[in-house]
């Protein structure tokens, strides 16, 4: 990468433009949106009814064929601390002497935010629509998640991590062997965010045809 922006160099150059006033908060969203680390963030998370609205905007996302490819997987409560025993356990059996902290590690890796949502994606073979597009429409799933949860003043990771492809764990959280974690999304509060990182050059991504 030769050259990068930040969001926010971005944002003003577009806010100044009158085009750019339709939908200004949701633009400002989109600029300046960063991940935050689930060890830094706290809690009070989503209560019922918030979850249950970012569930359903999540779930507001393209989906070619109208399949509904994806599905949810919410961890909340001492569920987290369930799953945390899991993480531990397959840790254990693949690495035989891991310590005392790798394992503290595993056992909290969900309970750091409040709310862990796992995006399952569910794509299969179909007469009409292609797998990848159904792969697609999950990771747009996760987006629309991460942009629902900032906007409503939480902040979020999207995160893969060794769990997502460890056959025993996903058996373990109920992922049958043709589905795949599209990513589980952490959501919590924090009392700050980090500085944008830099942003591929445009230059560098786009051609005109
Ligand atoms: C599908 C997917 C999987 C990811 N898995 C991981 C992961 O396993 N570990 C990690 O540290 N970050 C993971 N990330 C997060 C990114 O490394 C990074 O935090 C993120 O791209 C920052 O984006 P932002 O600056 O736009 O918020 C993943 C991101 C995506 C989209």
């Amino acid at each position: 990468m030769t050259q990068a922006f930040s969001a926010f160099s971005a944002f003003s150059a577009f806010s100044a433009s009158s085009a750019a006033s339709a939908c200004p908060a949701t633009i400002d969203l989109l600029a300046r949106r960063r991940s935050v680390a689930p060890l830094a963030m706290q809690g009070p998370g989503p209560d019922a009814q918030e979850t249950e609205r970012l569930l359903m905007l999540a779930a507001r996302t393209p989906d070619h064929g109208k399949l509904a490819p994806w599905r949810f997987i919410v961890f909340e409560g001492e569920a987290r601390a369930r799953a945390g025993e899991i993480f531990a356990r397959r840790f254990l059996e693949k690495t035989p002497g891991a310590s005392a902290e790798q394992l503290d590690v595993e056992r909290k890796r969900f309970q750091h935010a409040p709310l862990v949502v796992g995006v399952v994606s569910t794509a299969a073979p179909h007469a009409k629509i292609p797998e990848w597009e159904q792969v697609l429409s999950a990771g747009a799933v996760c987006m629309n998640l991460t942009l629902a949860a900032n906007a409503m003043g939480f902040v979020s990771a999207w995160l893969t991590q060794w769990i997502s492809y460890d056959a025993d764990v996903l058996a373990a959280l109920g992922v049958k062997p043709d589905e795949k974690v599209a990513g589980f999304v952490h959501i919590g509060r924090a009392q700050s965010r980090p500085e944008d990182r830099p942003r591929p050059a445009l230059a560098e991504v786009v051609t005109r045809f």
